[in-house]
């Protein structure tokens, strides 16, 4: 199976914070790899490390460029945003740091289009309709402007932005963990539809083993800025080894 991207003994500190102390990785074509871990473990760090939003201290990120794994460190600014606007996504836990609140929902979508240099700008209107029907927005919402958006609905057309490019990776840094419990359970289905459907590889960040549960296929385990534990989500999670895990699955660990 292809490896999207690969990590190798990733360290970073802040001031004399240690928050990744030796992570290596690998993300495989179409695999969902969940990253779970209590506040502070370290998992927004990692996952803005992969992304190359963030330069860790020492250690590599390499990425499959369609023929050959290459470093991250290679690429110029402008070959890193083309990466990251196109054939890769990343959603935010918080929609209004993503999104574009003055600029109608069909804005927001085209401006992603277009930033991956899409050229074909009478397209526009129709892809970004068929973009809001993928993730259940009505399409009469296009010219409306999303701060009347109720939270599930932000999140959503988030999304639905970044899918436009039809990215190959996508990285999420708890997607539904400022949402209500009732509209959590909406948006997660409706990751675990598109992400199957259209065959992405995601890292998701969670400190939810529910959403671990429900969502991936592999998941480590992180300490510390340590991975503590990794497998199958289901051997991980039915069958914990480190204690920690042991105390992440019981729920006694504050979130
Ligand atoms: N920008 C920052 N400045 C200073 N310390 C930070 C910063 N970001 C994260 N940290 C620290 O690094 C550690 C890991 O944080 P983070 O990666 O956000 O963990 P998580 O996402 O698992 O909650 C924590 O101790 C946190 O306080
Ligand atoms: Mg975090």
């Amino acid at each position: 199976m292809t490896t999207l991207l690969k990590a190798h003994e990733l360290r970073h500190s802040f001031g004399a914070t240690p928050a990744l102390d030796g992570v290596s990785l690998e993300v495989r074509r179409h695999e969902i790899l969940a990253v779970v871990g209590e506040s502070g473990s370290g998992k927004t760090t990692l996952l803005n490390v992969l992304a190359g939003r963030m330069n860790a201290d020492q250690g590599t990120v390499h990425y499959h460029d369609g023929a050959n794994l290459r470093s991250l460190s290679e690429l110029g600014e402008r070959e890193l945003h083309r990466l990251q606007r196109a054939r890769w996504g990343f959603v935010e836990q918080n929609p209004r740091a993503a999104l574009r609140l003055n600029i109608t929902a069909g804005g927001n979508i085209g401006e992603r289009l277009m930033a991956a240099g899409d050229r074909h700008y009478g397209n526009i209107r129709a892809i970004a309709t068929h973009w809001l029907e993928q993730v259940e927005i009505d399409p009469k919402r296009l010219d409306d402007l999303p701060m009347n958006f109720s939270g599930g609905m932000l999140q959503r057309l988030q999304i639905a932005r970044m899918l436009v490019t039809e990215p190959e990776l996508v990285f999420m840094d708890e997607p539904t963990g400022g949402l209500d419990a009732s509209v959590q359970a909406r948006v997660l289905d409706l990751i675990r539809s598109l992400v199957r459907r259209l065959g992405l590889a995601v890292v998701l960040v969670t400190h939810d083993i529910g959403v671990a549960r429900l969502l991936a296929d592999r998941l480590i385990v992180m300490r510390q800025g340590l991975i503590v534990e990794s497998g199958l989500t289901d051997q991980v999670l039915d069958d914990p080894h480190h204690a920690y895990t042991q105390l992440l699955v019981s729920s006694v660990l504050p979130a």
